[in-house]
């Protein structure tokens, strides 16, 4: 079992193609600059030195039409940060909007992951909804915190659609928003945190949902790897993009006004031609450089970039800017930097009039360079000049003003110099990787220690543990005070290895309410409502995978129906009935036998567990459920094995989970109904009552040390 110092921290990231080199990004929709994050995020969060484990969980894909690398188990993305890639639904690739029936399962593979592993993450971290309805129940299963980054919402997505003129029904059949939704409010109930790239997302995003906490969120722009961009050094050689230029400028070494983005009617690009073609002064000063993609043939294109170049081209006509306006028709990936760079060298600067920028990546890049930017008063340029304290916020709609804003930076050379200067240390300060990760580790932190701090007294949780300890609770537990305190003592003096759990005819309330009475610090699993319900401590976690396990053939009204013409069986209160329990009263004498009853039932094509316990109780549950059908589900969702499990109980309710693989021991003061296990193989007879019996029974097994079974080879 590894113990480390230093922090482990699992990502969930799911749909998408998720690789450590070469992204393939934009191959579609779901691969795209959360893929990028996500894996930035696991490199720099490894490098560093508080961090000693970092997992990305993403979804394994084995496709003929994808590269097998998305196929691998595990694949190294720098040492000690491993993308683990778990199954998920079928094997092909599948768009995010058709993942959910099958989040299920990732989740299981992920707690066996952790159980590989042999170590509880000390965080989880979930990106976008689907990955946070993993990360909310593994969370919860785990115990430990949960930190959640949306990257989008459907709120604002679905706003957005409804705006566009979509119909609803579509929506949801397309996009499963619901479903999407419902995860995003399920996550911010759980999450300790939640990381937004901007203030914005915060305010007019997060503010749609029903569970908005702004004390809970956190501004943290994601990292930006500028290892590419920086201001030109002195004498540098003029880059290969220039020879491009020329081919369209009089003098390339005018002051540049750089726009880059794509050629999309949202940035707005008409206006910024017309801003600067209708400013005498600025056209005098300035050449304007658009770099709007790549592009081979305009009339080939889709309509949208079409319509939009084939403005461009008119409007530089209609204004003859010929020899002022550069529009290169291709650049590659180095060009990008060479372009600020030799911008910032002109004394130039970086326009973005984008209709509305809730991010705005380039605006960093060119700060980077060293080049002064002017851009739309929107939520990603706000937080971007605030921080890098390098230009001015206009309005994208008023081009008068827009010229009138870029001639006064460009004139003004002394405060241009002292912006260009700012603009560098500003995106190295707040938007490198190491500075996320600063601030990320910062916050966490407390989250962290906070969740240490309220963990229950015992050490060993499921998915590190080796062998479980599982005692039901009235006349097992509890009866003897003085043997009760011996066993705990023992219990909780060995290493974290050993688990512990109960499991209840009680419901959850009131089991917790023995627990409470009888001083018993908090086991880490609690099966209650005689094995209908299991739940996780410290937290009280309910597993909802077995509440859907066992709804199976569960038609509780025409159960309590059919025995109500029984004699002998009367209900009992109202709070002891459950969702997946019905618990009556049962005269031995004068109702009919066990048999007759459950013939009774079958005959009416009514399937049900029928449970018999101290000569006066009958439970009905569903075919599924039993304490010792939870023993199992547990055992196999955890991967403990069941002769790895110590049982100790005293009545019928108990004896599904004696029978079998378990250790069983019955203790001494049991109820007539489990004298039919004497003789069975793993049953301990114990001498002892209440918590002696189970010592006793430890004892029999050498539970606590090297386990073993009298008259049996393991
Ligand atoms: C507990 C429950 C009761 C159940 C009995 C036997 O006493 O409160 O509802 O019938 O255990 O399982
Ligand atoms: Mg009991």
């Amino acid at each position: 079992m590894t113990t480390g110092t230093g922090l482990y921290i699992v990502l969930v990231s799911i749909h998408g193609l998720i690789r450590g080199h070469d992204l393939e990004l934009g191959r579609d929709a779901d691969t795209g600059g959360q893929i990028t994050y996500v894996v930035e995020l696991a490199r720099a969060l490894i490098a560093h030195p508080d961090v000693q484990k970092v997992d990305v969980l993403t979804r394994r894909v084995i496709d003929p039409k994808i590269h097998h690398d998305y196929g691998e188990p595990f694949e190294d993305v720098a040492p000690g940060a491993t993308i683990v890639r778990l199954p998920c639904g079928p094997r092909r690739y599948l768009r995010k909007e058709v993942l959910w029936p099958y989040l299920d399962s990732f989740i299981d593979h992920a707690l066996q992951h952790v159980r590989r592993v042999g170590r509880i993450p000390d965080l989880i971290h979930s990106h976008y909804a689907d990955a946070g309805y993993v990360g909310a129940r593994l969370a919860g299963l785990l115990g430990i915190p949960l930190i959640h980054t949306g990257h989008s919402l459907g709120r604002v997505k679905r706003k957005r659609l409804i705006e566009q003129g979509m119909k609803r029904s579509i929506i949801e059949s397309h996009y499963s928003m619901n479903q999407r939704i419902e995860a995003e409010e399920t996550v911010l109930d759980s999450a300790a945190r939640v990381i937004a790239s901007t203030r914005q997302e915060v305010d007019e995003q997060y503010s749609l949902y029903d569970n908005y906490q702004p004390r809970r969120m956190r501004v943290i722009p994601p990292g930006i790897d500028l290892s590419r961009f920086h201001p030109p050094a002195r004498g540098e050689p003029a880059p290969p993009i220039r020879r491009v230029l020329e081919r369209f400028l009089h003098d390339p070494d005018k002051p540049m006004i750089l726009a880059l983005s794509r050629p999309d009617e949202r940035k707005n690009i008409a206006t910024l031609i017309k801003a600067y073609a209708e400013n005498t002064a600025l056209r005098e000063l300035a050449n304007l450089v658009l770099v709007l993609g790549n592009r081979d043939d305009i009339s080939g294109l889709e309509r949208g970039p079409r319509e939009v170049l084939t403005d461009l081209l008119l409007l530089v006509d209609r204004y003859d800017l010929y020899g002022s306006i550069a529009f290169p028709k291709h650049h590659d990936a180095q060009d990008v930097p060479d372009l600020y760079r030799f911008a910032a060298k002109t004394h130039g600067i970086f326009v973005n009039p984008a209709l509305t920028e809730p991010f705005g990546l380039t605006l960093v890049e060119a700060s980077a360079s060293g080049l002064p930017i002017i851009a739309t008063e929107d939520g990603g340029p706000r937080d971007i000049i605030g921080y890098c304290k390098n230009g001015l916020l206009i309005n994208p709609l008023d081009a008068q003003r827009m010229g009138e804003a870029i001639l006064e930076v460009l004139t003004n050379r002394e405060r241009w110099r002292r912006w260009s200067k700012s603009g560098v240390r500003g995106a190295h300060q707040y938007f490198s990787w190491s500075s996320h990760v600063r601030r990320y580790l910062t916050s966490v932190h407390k989250v962290i220690e906070r969740s240490v701090r309220t963990a229950s007294t015992f050490k060993g949780r499921l998915p590190t543990v080796d062998r479980m300890l599982v005692c039901d609770i009235d006349n097992t537990l509890l009866g003897d005070p003085a043997a009760l305190k011996e066993l705990l003592e023992r219990v909780r003096h060995v290493n974290g290895n050993v688990g512990f759990g109960v499991a209840s005819g009680r419901r959850i309330e009131t089991l917790l309410r023995a627990l409470k009475e009888w001083d018993i610090p908090l086991p880490y699993l609690f099966i209650s409502s005689v094995g209908s319900e299991i739940h996780y401590g410290p937290r009280i976690i309910e597993d909802s995978g077995w509440q859907k396990h066992i709804h199976y053939r569960w038609k509780p009204e025409a159960l309590r129906a059919a025995i109500s013409s029984l004699p002998g069986i009367r209900l009992q209160a109202q709070e002891s009935q459950r969702k997946y329990k019905i618990s009556y009263y049962i005269n031995p004498y004068s109702a009919p036998s066990l048999r007759e009853i459950k013939r009774h039932l079958r005959k009416q094509d009514l399937h049900a567990n029928v449970i018999y316990s101290h000569q006066r109780y009958l439970d009905l549950l569903p075919i599924r459920a039993s304490k010792g059908l939870a023993l199992r589900y547990i055992a196999l969702k955890w991967g403990i094995p069941l002769e790895r499990f110590l049982v100790a109980g005293d009545s019928g309710n108990d004896e599904e989970m004696l029978s079998g693989n378990t250790l069983g021991v019955v203790v001494g003061n049991y109820s007539p109904e489990l004298e039919r296990l004497r003789g069975k193989p793993r049953i301990y007879f114990a001498q002892g009552h209440y918590a002696w019996g189970v010592i006793e029974g430890i004892e029999h097994y050498n539970f606590l040390g090297e386990v073993s079974i009298p008259n049996e080879e393991l």
